[in-house]
């Protein structure tokens, strides 16, 4: 195995530890729509979901960058060039995101002022870290792109989705550099902050799952590196032709000139295209090999990961892109809906889908027949999706009576959150959130006592 091969297992075991922190967290957050009161001061509502959500940036990201220095070293047969600086960093991170997670529990707050950015809270959701570990995902990210692109450089070779994830680091590290400017308007900010949390999720990470898919899909599907690397182009090209200006969709109602209603609109509504080329390229390669597969947890990871996307991304999206719908859709349990579908189907999916394939490399295991990661699947995509259609409920509940009947007051918004719909779908949410949480303890149970549970080799019968 190469060092990068060991670091990546690093940042699988990093991953599924946060995953399990943001699983908590998820499930505190949800308790507190069933008794707000719960915590009064002591541990508010908005820090238990810095918690959840900021743990789920993190530990997708580092489930992507352990696929990638999983797979690198393999596509061009040698170490990856400074592995011995991704390790060192490995560990910082890994502190890093300790002292902040340790900060948001026990500080929380600070006065606003530079000291509080700097230390304490940035106050934009998903990238709230203080700014002195902003700057250090910043450095994770550039020795991550030094790696992959020194490596490249270093064999004389490129691959097709060498290419393609080259080009994405550079957007992918330019738009985190968002974060940073500081302005006093409001509507100012939240364009530029869009842009980072848009052109991750719709763009950039896009990009990134979809090289790591490929990767993954040569290796559990036996798909050919000709049908991959063209389907890829294909996706990439749809994916920012649409996706760029797709961006217009968050810049309906935050003060930004009208022409952003039809832009946003219209490029928006050809987002789920990509998603569905994917799937499509997805059914494409499973015929071609007749479903056959060595791994089959990983196989039906990466099927749940096309379906996911498309769906949760792509469907669930479009549901309230168009202005007209997102008039009365927008920021409400609908949005959480779609966000938890999507962000489980475009990426959870696809790590844990990698998770796998660095179990059995590593474990010997023929992934052949059933064993306890079929309950770790079916738990927790049936908690996922049932999570995803109570927070339907309530976000149409919502939607219905506070906009469309009540006129978007603050009393409509009150009453809307009594209303029989929306209290039973944060009930069901919670509900199935116990499900979902069940399930990552059988796929944490699977992950580490797989080996041990496989019955004993049979010794060879002596020769007479
Ligand atoms: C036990 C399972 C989970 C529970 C109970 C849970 C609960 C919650 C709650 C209560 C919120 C706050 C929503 C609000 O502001 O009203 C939230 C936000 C969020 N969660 Fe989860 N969550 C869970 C798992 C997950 C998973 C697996 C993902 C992604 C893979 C995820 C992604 C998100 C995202 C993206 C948001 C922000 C959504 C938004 O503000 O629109 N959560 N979650
Ligand atoms: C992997 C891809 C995607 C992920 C992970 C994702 C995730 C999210 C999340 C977490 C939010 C809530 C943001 C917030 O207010 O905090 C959101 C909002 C939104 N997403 Fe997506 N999304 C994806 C793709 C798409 C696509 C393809 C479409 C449209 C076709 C779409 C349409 C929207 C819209 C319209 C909103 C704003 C909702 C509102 O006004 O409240 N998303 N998305
Ligand atoms: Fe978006």
């Amino acid at each position: 195995m190469y060092r990068s091969q060991k670091l990546a297992l690093h940042y699988f075991a990093a991953a599924v530890i946060f995953f399990g922190v943001m699983t908590l967290f998820g499930l505190l957050s949800a308790l507190y729509y069933l008794y707000p009161s719960m915590l009064f001061h002591t541990f508010d509502f908005q820090m238990s979901k810095i918690m959840h959500i900021d743990t789920l940036v993190i530990w997708l990201l580092m489930g992507m960058l352990g696929a990638v220095y999983w797979f690198l070293p393999k596509e061009l047969g040698r170490e990856v060039k400074g592995i011995w600086l991704a390790e060192i960093l490995f560990w910082v991170f890994c502190a890093a995101v300790v002292v902040v997670a340790l900060v948001f529990l026990f500080v929380q707050y600070g006065s606003s002022d530079q000291f509080s950015m700097w230390f304490i809270n940035q106050g934009r959701k998903y990238v709230e870290a203080p700014r002195w570990a902003a700057i250090g995902i910043v450095i994770v990210m550039l020795v991550f792109a030094y790696n992959v692109i020194g490596t490249a450089i270093a064999t004389r070779r490129m691959t097709g989705i060498l290419w393609v994830l080259c080009i994405d680091l550079v957007p992918l590290c330019l738009v985190y550099l968002d974060a940073f400017p500081q302005f006093t308007n409001m509507s100012v900010d939240l364009y530029w902050w869009w842009w980072l949390v848009h052109m991750w999720v719709e763009g950039t990470w896009e990009v990134l799952i979809g090289c790591i898919m490929a990767w993954m899909l040569m290796e559990v599907a036996g798909t050919s590196r000709r049908i991959v690397e063209t389907w890829l182009y294909i996706e990439v090209m749809l994916v920012l032709g649409a996706g760029i200006l797709g961006l217009g969709h968050h810049y309906f109602w935050i003060g930004t000139p009208q022409y952003w209603l039809s832009i946003g609109g219209f490029f928006s509504a050809l987002e789920p295209l990509p998603l569905l080329g994917m799937v499509v390229h997805a059914i494409y390669d499973a015929g071609t090999h007749h479903l056959k597969t060595t791994n089959q947890p990983g196989f039906y990871w990466i099927t749940a990961e096309a379906f996911g996307n498309f769906i949760g991304a792509g469907v669930w999206g479009f549901m309230m892109t168009l202005p007209q719908i997102n008039l009365f859709s927008h920021g409400t349990q609908w949005t959480v809906s779609h966000g938890h579908f999507a962000f489980w189907g475009a990426y959870a999916c696809g790590v844990i889908a990698v998770l796998y394939v660095a179990k059995q490399k590593t474990s010997g295991i023929d992934y052949l027949s059933g064993r306890a990661w079929k309950w770790g699947f079916g738990l927790l995509n049936f908690g996922m999706l049932g999570m995803v259609m109570g927070l339907l409920l309530a976000g149409m509940a919502q939607a219905f009576y506070g906009r469309a009947m009540g006129g978007s007051t603050l009393m409509a918004f009150t009453q809307s959150s009594e209303n029989p719909w929306f209290v039973s779908g944060m009930w069901a949410r919670t509900g199935f959130g116990v499900v979902f949480a069940l399930g990552y303890i059988v796929l944490v149970y699977d992950l580490v006592t797989a080996t041990r549970r496989m019955p004993k080799a049979v010794a060879p019968p002596e020769p007479a």
